[in-house]
């Protein structure tokens, strides 16, 4: 194994009708600056239950955060929460809500010319707002992490920060919440969870069964409970299952002690850059074929992760083989593509990310093996 220190500090309320609990967490005298997207939390009843919640609060409220938030969008929120003099910042949404709140917590107080700097951690914060959290998309696992994915219209890049300035103070996961969410976004939840576990898992043995077992506990739990939620979303029971175990998937446990790929996630954001592909969409797209790929490196893991999971049998030729279809079925069983032919990706595409690739002079994967070249052989055979 190797050394790691762990250290989380996010509480977690976990429940039916936990939304009650905010006015516990946040101070009376904070001016609260209450962050959302498009207006799912109007339709499902989250807005009313937060704003009741919060009736002793001076509140202001920003929406309009999109999915893959955008600097552009998020620096109008800076500019109302350093007008408005907020203390504290409540994220009620998913994935994108949270992250653009990690964002706007860092900007505001931040002193350097360029905002846009703190995003891909080129400029050094000191100091953040707290901010709190309500989840309604199980999925990104930034309710219990810091980090924060955000994308720039102009220039089509999206790019990751990360600060343990940004953890959530607090994170609100009542399985309720997503009872609302349409198939696609269910889907896409699992299969972006499903995919952070094997970053952190389908790599190579440190001998760390602790990591090991946890990882294939959260696979387990999202292969035998998702499609439970998928058919049936106001399964409570299915539905907390599957909040907890993504919340499991990224918040540092399972990647402590071992080493990480990522790979799939860096070439994932290119896709959405480029061609405004769903987050998890775009790693269903990269996953398999990066297996395909690095089959061998992968190898000891990949049967493992054939015995384990998928209880396969066989050879252990027959057992990778087997593992990396079983992958791509799981993606596929959710009714997500694992072919990047399914969107407009083309050759020249392939060719954009390969060069972004090496102008970042950066080699990915947990040998730090794939190239900017591998990347383009992955994406040649998605297409
Ligand atoms: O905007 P609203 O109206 O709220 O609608 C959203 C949005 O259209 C909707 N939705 C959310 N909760 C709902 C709901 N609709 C009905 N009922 C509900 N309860 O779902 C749509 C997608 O929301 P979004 O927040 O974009 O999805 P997700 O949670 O999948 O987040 C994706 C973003 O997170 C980043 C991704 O790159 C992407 O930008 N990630 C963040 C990570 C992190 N912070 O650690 C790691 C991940 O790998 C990922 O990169
Ligand atoms: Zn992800």
């Amino acid at each position: 194994m190797i050394n790691f220190q762990y250290h989380n500090p996010v509480r977690i309320i976990f429940g039916k009708g936990q939304i009650a609990q905010l006015a516990k967490q946040i101070p009376t005298d904070a001016t609260i600056l209450i962050t959302y997207g498009g207006g799912s939390i109007f339709k499902n009843g989250v807005y009313e239950q937060v704003k009741t919640a919060l009736a002793g609060h001076k509140t202001v409220e920003f929406g309009g955060i999109e999915a893959n938030p955008t600097y552009e969008t998020l620096m109008k929120a800076v500019e109302l929460g350093r007008a408005e003099k907020i203390d504290f910042l409540l994220a009620v949404g998913g994935g994108s809500v949270l992250d653009g709140t990690k964002f706007i917590a860092a900007a505001i107080p931040f002193t350097g010319n360029d905002p846009w700097q703190i995003v891909g951690n080129r400029a050094k914060i000191t100091t953040a707002l707290p901010l709190g959290a309500v989840l309604t998309l199980p999925a990104t696992g930034s309710e219990m992490n810091y980090y924060a994915v955000i994308s720039r219209k102009e220039t089509h890049e999206k790019k990751g920060l990360g600060n343990p300035l940004v953890y959530p103070k607090f994170s609100i996961l009542d399985p309720e919440t997503t009872f609302s969410l349409p198939p696609r976004q269910i889907a896409n939840g699992i299969a972006d969870a499903f995919t952070h576990v094997m970053e952190q898992y389908m790599t190579y043995s440190v001998r760390a069964e602790m990591q090991d077992r946890m990882a294939e506990a959260v696979l387990l739990t999202l292969i035998d409970e998702g499609p439970k939620m998928m058919a049936n979303p106001t399964d409570y029971d299915a539905a907390a299952n599957v909040m907890w175990a993504a919340t499991m998937a990224l918040n540092g446990l399972l990647a402590a002690g071992v080493p990480t790929d990522w790979a799939t996630h860096q070439i994932g954001h290119e896709l959405t850059a480029l061609h405004g592909i769903d987050h998890a969409r775009t790693l269903a797209v990269v996953l398999p074929h990066l297996l395909e790929i690095k089959k061998d490196t992968k190898r000891d893991k990949l049967i493992q992760y054939g015995k384990r999971v998928w209880q396969l049998t066989g050879t252990d030729d027959e057992v990778v083989a087997g593992a990396i279809k079983k992958t791509a079925e799981f993606y596929e069983s959710l009714g997500i593509p694992t072919k990047a032919s399914a969107y407009p990706v083309t050759e020249e595409t392939v060719q954009e990310i390969v060069k972004r690739f090496v102008e970042r002079g950066m080699n990915f994967g947990e040998r730090a093996d794939i190239t900017p070249e591998v990347v383009g052989e992955i994406l040649e055979l998605s297409l």
